[in-house]
């Protein structure tokens, strides 16, 4: 009989352990820890696939650079998330949770660029259901195949018998070898799975997407270990009840991490957003209180973001501070600054702060821009017309650089922003752009004077 090889795994984060625990001792979860057959004995399934070709080792003189080609993908968000393209024979990681747009993204990316022979692998729906969506979105790449399968060893065969140029594995949650023994989904099933379309995208040189679930906090379903192996980790975000995503870069081999991409769901697909700073602030008749602007960076892409608060008399005891898309212990510290730094009573008032289009905001600069909104529906003042802030805040009420302040005070100008309030440390080392005007500010005392009509605005 074949030998097995049996280890014990977490099926949180894939720690292996060669005996039971009640704890794992990586990620510190209790109860996770599972018997799994690993291997039936010269079984793996990288041994399976000894007849995809041997890669050739070579001298790093002798590699052209055509061997670095990128391949155009014909959609420009991902393809800057992506570093400028495709590498071919690259593994691409794209998490997301369940219904934010995974598979729409990635039939699209099977169909927009009709140069390329691509594979979607389903294993999640069926062939109609995925022409009806190929129908929705309304463009048809003749080079397309679809095939629905969740058996790795069916779907190696395909990718050497058609030898695509692309593949899409929809989801690695479904898919299973049957030289493993658990049930598809498990650590041991993603991980030799995984283990194969690496061995075969780095041999033959296909690009293979792999798509993953993921689980309510934040991590890729089951196994970090994906993370570790495949070449590009992108992470598809959004608030359902709102149509924008974001396509972040959290890893990547071939260019710059904390890449953005932005796109908008329509009735008819996934929209690229070349634009965000458009879509993010709104146009109003008239000055309303409790908005302002922000100027931020998320990667290295900087755009204009509308924060919007309220502040109102706390009903009860203790005040209520509910934010979306911003910490909020943050904002905590942001209004102990203002009651011990501009005296507002912020001790009776209920505060709520929110971010247009459900953006989540981790940027430290945008402190001055949460700060003004705080103020302004304080006050119940419009901020002054035109203008925006970008800054960081620290606890003794200073004002610091916000990283890139020059690129965020350009992207300003360019959006047709009359005046940025920015901190005074930055006023020598930069450039200040034509039509825009900048106004340096030490500490958020000065803050009200920058941003409102007139000074008496403040007096109550
Ligand atoms: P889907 O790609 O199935 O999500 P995932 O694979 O990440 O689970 O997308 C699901 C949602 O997108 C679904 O609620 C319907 C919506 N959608 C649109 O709004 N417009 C479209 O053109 C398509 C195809 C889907
Ligand atoms: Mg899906």
């Amino acid at each position: 009989m074949a030998k097995v090889k049996r280890a014990f795994f977490c099926s949180e984060c894939g720690y292996e352990t060669p005996k039971w625990l009640g704890k794992c001792p990586a990620c510190g979860e209790w109860n996770t820890i599972a018997e799994h057959v690993v291997a039936r004995e010269s079984s793996s399934v990288a041994a399976q696939v000894a007849s995809v070709p041997r890669a050739v080792a070579r001298k790093v003189q002798d590699i052209s650079e055509q061997q670095n080609r990128r391949i155009d993908l014909g959609n420009n968000e991902i393809n800057r998330v992506l570093g400028g393209g495709l590498v071919p024979g690259s593994l691409i990681l794209v998490g997301g949770e369940p219904g934010i747009g995974k598979s729409t993204l990635s039939l699209q990316l099977a169909l927009t660029n009709n140069d390329l022979a691509t594979l979607y692998v389903s294993g999640e729906e069926s062939a109609e259901q995925i022409k009806m969506r190929a129908t929705r979105i309304g463009i048809n790449n003749e080079e397309c195949t679809v095939f629905t399968e969740t058996l790795l060893e069916n779907i190696v065969k395909q990718i050497e018998e058609t030898q695509p140029d692309m593949v899409i594995i929809d989801s690695i949650q479904t898919m299973y070898t049957d030289l493993v023994e658990s049930s598809a989904g498990s650590v041991t099933q993603i991980r030799e799975c995984a283990a194969t379309l690496l061995k075969i995208a780095k041999s033959t040189g296909i690009a293979i997407f792999i798509i993953g679930h993921i689980t309510k906090d934040g991590n890729i379903a089951g196994p970090k270990i994906l993370e570790h192996i495949v070449d590009v980790v992108l992470q598809f975000e959004g608030d359902h009840n709102n149509s924008y995503r974001i396509l972040r870069g959290i890893k990547n081999r071939f260019g710059a991490t904390y890449e953005i991409g932005v796109f908008e769901m329509r009735d008819n697909g996934l929209k690229e957003v070349d634009n965000p700073s458009e879509i993010l602030l709104s146009h109003y008749d008239e000055p309303l209180a409790g908005i302002s602007v922000g100027s931020t960076i998320d990667g290295i892409r900087p755009y204009l973001i509308e924060v919007q608060a309220l502040v109102s008399n706390a009903a009860y005891g203790t005040p209520q501070r509910s934010t979306t898309g911003f910490d909020q212990r943050r904002l905590n510290m942001l209004l102990a600054v203002l009651e011990k730094r501009v005296g507002m009573k912020m001790f009776q008032k209920d505060v709520f702060l929110n971010f247009a289009g459900g953006f989540k905001i981790a940027d430290p600069g945008m402190d001055l821009a949460v700060v003004a909104a705080i103020i302004s529906s304080y006050y119940d003042r419009p901020l002054m017309e035109g203008a925006c802030c970008a800054g960081e805040i620290g606890l003794s009420g200073e004002v610091r650089p916000a990283p890139r302040s020059e690129q965020r005070i350009a992207e300003a100008a360019r959006l047709g922003f009359k005046r940025i309030v920015v901190s005074s440390f930055v006023q020598k080392s930069i450039k200040r752009p034509k039509g825009i005007e900048v106004v340096f500010i030490s500490s958020i005392e000065q803050l009200p004077r920058a941003l409102f009509a007139t000074r008496s605005d403040m007096d109550e």
